[in-house]
């Protein structure tokens, strides 16, 4: 029989001030925020609410003490992961449940019916690229020899350049070292976001799919780190069999 359809839904960069209220770029990025909930709560009902990095702007850790009372109503539905913005120590803390070992990353794997969700921490304390690190990539493909069935990837930076060259210089390292890993049993897709744009790339002949920030968007191919747009975003993923349909959902 084949498996029910499962929705996931994306949310990436909300980059919230240490202070309620503060803002970032100009804009009330918490209001955001509640605007992005809004249309999550619009496309219920969904099975899982991934947050892909870049969840406080300066890992502040009453910053995560806000996130996680704002998350709540959601329940043990929400999975997380850090960005560069972050500091794992003070996300972890304010999210015990998520991370109860002592793992040095911050990733996860999450069984659903017939879809495995694998979260990989991406992020070099003090550094803004993005890198998986080998002992990662080797819990990688021992996750995959034992799994069975789809699986979709979320990274907080990408495998990919997606043409901003400011952008691009962070993308993930060991990226390569990635591709062979995924080789072995590739995923639906690989989604991501630390880029503030929505982008479609490839690695290894698997999408790549990257994500319009909560926050505020930077323009294609610019020149220079100045938000542009400041309308938040998320991603809908409606997995069916192994397609997977996606779209940008905004407020
Ligand atoms: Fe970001
Ligand atoms: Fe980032």
């Amino acid at each position: 029989m084949a498996a029910p359809p499962l929705r996931i839904l994306q949310l990436t960069d909300l980059h919230l001030p240490a202070r309620a209220g503060g803002r970032v770029w100009g804009r009330d990025v918490e209001r955001n925020l509640d605007l992005a909930l809004a249309a999550a709560t619009a496309c219920e009902p969904f099975h899982r609410l991934v947050l892909s990095g870049d969840l406080a702007n300066s890992g502040a850790s009453a910053a995560y003490e806000r996130l996680a009372r704002r998350l709540a109503p959601f329940g043990d539905r929400v999975r997380l992961l850090p960005g560069n913005h972050d500091r794992r120590e003070r996300l972890r803390a304010a999210f015990p449940r998520h991370w109860p070992g002592a793992d040095t990353w911050l990733s996860f794997t999450d069984e659903l019916p017939g879809l495995t969700l694998v979260g990989l921490d991406s992020t070099v304390p003090r550094r803004t690229r993005g890198e998986l690190g080998a002992p990662q990539l080797h819990w990688l493909r021992e996750r995959l020899a034992a799994m069975v069935g789809r699986w979709l990837l979320f990274l907080h930076h990408p495998p990919v350049r997606v043409g901003t060259w400011w952008l691009d210089k962070d993308l993930v390292r060991d990226r390569a070292q990635l591709g062979e890993v995924l080789a072995a049993k590739p995923p639906l897709a690989i989604v991501t976001g630390h880029v503030h744009q929505e982008f479609v790339g490839a690695l290894a002949g698997t999408p790549v799919w990257t994500t319009p920030a909560v926050a505020y968007q930077y323009a294609p191919r610019s020149w220079l780190p100045l938000p542009r747009a400041r309308v938040p975003a998320l991603r809908m993923l409606d997995v069916v069999g192994d397609v997977v349909h996606t779209r940008i959902v905004r407020p």
